[in-house]
């Protein structure tokens, strides 16, 4: 596969460190690490699967160099030396399969969590409040900075003697305590340490590299994060990042880490949607190594290889680093270097990694139920393998079979439809992004030895007839449609039926079911008249309402609980608040439906008044709602039997690839 990715595989150096391909994890916070601060065997289990897909240096995630100014209630430390032996097994279990490790060093400044454990106040180049926390920090005087930067410098003596190849510091975002030094609108500070001169605004970064170059050695890597343009009022420009770098390299930089943007409490300008951009910061990074002599990696939004491959070959970057399409497939690497690029299983920017950190503390992947769980539910080939029928070809199925498959047993998956996908192909038109994953899970059933067969009724007659040793139910949530007066009216349409109108297209037609053809195909015509409104607002809700107002109509969104997509964390919820805002789609919450008439809505507000909201049409969305019979009567016939998916209530395509990977787990757990 060099032929095709030439750039992404050829080894490079980044100062004394050689890698054997341009592939570089980007640093992802877990908080899977031990209460202690030390790396706890499920780290370790996480980082070891990204190295054993191939990728060519690792930067862990975010590791303090001071123990009291943690950064998450659960993040690493190389704050004192009783850490070192800590970290070995981390580096060594990185180091066996090929690639390179670095930690993030950083001291947390105005973004310490140490407040949350009783500890001191956050600290700054001056006052600021934490996005994240709301806690303020207070002004660092001049004499205390010597002894932060010594702390960077025995981080990364320690880091060395722990057997990291280098030390990535983490400058970025004009967060923590580094890159708010750098940047003009946390750094206010008059004195010797100022943002406002060029002069002075580097001072305590040269100084902590200083410090790092004399105690870690002059030779130990170090690989600086930097946003090229703040991308904020007020914030660095491009100019004066450009401005900083070469004295950055004078003083020990040995390569560049671009990004762009700041931090606020959801990470917006960070962990970008894809309508950010692929590459979007590679005009950034190439900016920077325009004017420096040492390696620069462009990150963000650097999903695709070939985006990769083209960023590299351009001479935009040297290296890419990539986050989330790791989270998503550890194996990307691999696959592209063995000609398996169309395997890949593509992140869909679906943010439920940030929101899960908000939500359970903990780091989830919505498409890879293995993320974090590498060992609990490792694939590893079974000794026993059986004979495992799954009824319902939608992403739980999907995933089921692959599951299963993966680990050695004879798969049949039973869908009653001509076509696979379930409510996957009307969650992929509405929302492309999904669409990558659909494809990869389509892929896979042909590429496993899973035997599909579509149009067929799983009657207990036709399982029995399989000789099953188990059945896993994946047939979907049946989505109710609430009693309101008007629904039958002509210009009224409901989720359910929406669904009904696809299942029941003739057999020939089912195989144009596509979302992406759908998606071009409803542009030119949809049976809707100029201003929709739509009764419900979750995620399903709102995704068609942004589908139907990117294809012109005037939408108006009605909801009687208090928020938009309830299922789904804040980040994914404020992006689509912002896209119901650009496509000028009106929102109501918190109002109750009255009744529907000919000419639109009549709704009711808290305070009791009845207001007709207009509409052409009126499309009521449903709600999902659990649906067991299935299941129960193979449990019942004596089948052992698992309900996935959101037949056991919504969730969506997290909770859907979570169940396959737990039911397919513990089937067979005994015997
Ligand atoms: C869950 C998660 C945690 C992250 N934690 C860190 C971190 O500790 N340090 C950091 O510099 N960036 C962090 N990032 C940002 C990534 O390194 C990367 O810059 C960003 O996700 C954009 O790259 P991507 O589009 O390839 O995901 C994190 C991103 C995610 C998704
Ligand atoms: S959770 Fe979603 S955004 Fe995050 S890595 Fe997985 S697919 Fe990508």
């Amino acid at each position: 596969m060099k032929a095709q990715f030439p750039h992404l595989l050829s080894p490079i150096q980044i100062g004394t460190m050689r890698l054997k391909n341009r592939m570089v994890m980007s640093p992802m916070t877990t908080a899977y690490c031990n209460a202690d601060q030390t790396p706890s065997k499920r780290l370790i289990s996480h980082f070891e699967a990204r190295a054993r897909g191939g990728v060519g240096l690792i930067t862990l995630e975010l590791v303090t160099v001071a123990t009291d100014h943690p950064y998450m209630h659960r993040s690493m430390t190389l704050g004192e030396d009783r850490f070192i032996e800590t970290h070995r097994p981390l580096v060594e279990a990185i180091h066996q399969h090929g690639a390179k490790v670095q930690p993030q060093l950083s001291h947390t400044g105005p973004e310490s969590v140490a407040p949350m454990f009783g500890g001191p106040q956050p600290v700054g180049p001056s006052v600021a409040v934490a996005p994240v926390w709301g806690w303020p920090s207070r002004e660092l005087h001049e004499k205390e900075l010597p002894d932060i930067a010594i702390q960077y410098g025995e981080a990364a003596r320690r880091a060395r003697e722990a057997g990291y190849d280098g030390v990535e510091l983490h400058a970025a975002h004009c967060y923590n305590l580094l890159g708010s030094f750098l940047s003009p609108l946390r750094n206010k500070r008059t004195d010797d340490y100022s943002a406002f001169r060029l002069e002075t605004r580097t001072r305590f970064v040269v100084e902590v590299l200083e410090q790092i170059k004399s105690r870690a050695g002059r030779d130990f890597p170090v690989t600086l994060s930097i946003s090229g343009y703040e991308r904020a009022p007020g914030g660095r420009g491009l100019d004066d990042t450009q401005a900083i770098a070469p004295i950055l390299v004078d003083a020990g930089v040995d390569c560049f880490r671009v990004s762009g943007g700041i931090s606020d409490a959801l990470v917006t300008q960070m962990v970008s949607r894809s309508e950010a951009g692929d590459g979007m910061n590679a005009a950034n990074a190439e900016s920077i190594r325009n004017v420096v002599d040492v390696p620069v990696m462009a990150v963000g939004r650097i999903h695709d290889p070939v985006v990769a491959e083209a960023i590299i070959a351009n001479g935009q970057a040297d290296l890419v680093a990539m986050a989330r399409p790791l989270l998503a497939d550890p194996e990307l690497p691999n696959k592209v270097a063995s000609g398996r690029y169309r395997q890949i299983r593509r992140c869909i920017s679906c943010e439920s990694c940030i929101d899960s950190m908000q939500t359970y503390d903990d780091l989830r992947c919505a498409l890879n139920p293995q993320s974090g769980r590498e060992s609990e539910l490792s694939l590893e080939k079974t000794n026993t393998p059986r004979h495992v029928v799954i009824v319902g070809g939608g992403p739980a199925g999907m995933e089921a079979a692959r599951q299963a498959a993966e680990r050695g047993h004879k798969v049949t998956l039973l869908e009653k439809q001509q076509r696979l996908g379930g409510s996957l192909v009307l969650a992929s038109t509405v929302h492309g992004d999904n669409e990558h994953f659909l494809d990869f899970l389509k892929a896979e059933m042909k590429r496993l030895p899973i035997t599909v067969e579509l149009g067929v009724d799983a009657t207990l007659a036709r399982v029995r007839v399989l000789n099953a040793d188990a059945v896993i139910v994946a047939t979907g949530a049946r989505v109710l449609t609430p009693e309101i007066p008007g629904r039958e009216l002509p210009h009224v349409l409901t989720g359910s039926q929406m669904r009904a109108s696809l299942e029941s297209l003739p057999h020939w037609l089912q195989r144009f079911i596509i979302p992406s053809l759908l998606r071009t195909a409803s542009k030119a015509w949809m049976p809707l008249g100029k201003k929709v409104v739509i009764i419900g607002a979750d995620l399903a809700a709102v995704e068609l309402a942004e589908f139907i107002a990117h294809r012109g109509r005037r939408v108006h969104l009605l909801e009687s609980g208090n928020k938009i997509t309830p299922e789904v964390g804040k980040k994914r919820r404020s992006e689509h608040m912002d896209r119901l805002d650009k496509l000028q789609i009106t929102l109501n919450t918190r109002v109750g439906i009255v009744r529907i008439e000919s000419t639109g809505v009549v709704i009711r507000s808290s305070n009791g008044t009845e207001r007709l909201v207009t509409a052409n049409t009126v499309i009521i969305a449903g709600n999902p709602t659990a649906a067991t019979a299935l299941a129960n009567q193979f449990t019942e016939a004596g089948f052992r039997t698992k309900a996935i998916g959101d037949c056991t209530g919504l969730g969506l395509i997290a909770g859907a690839t979570r169940d396959a990977a737990e039911a397919v787990a513990s089937l067979f757990n005994n015997n």
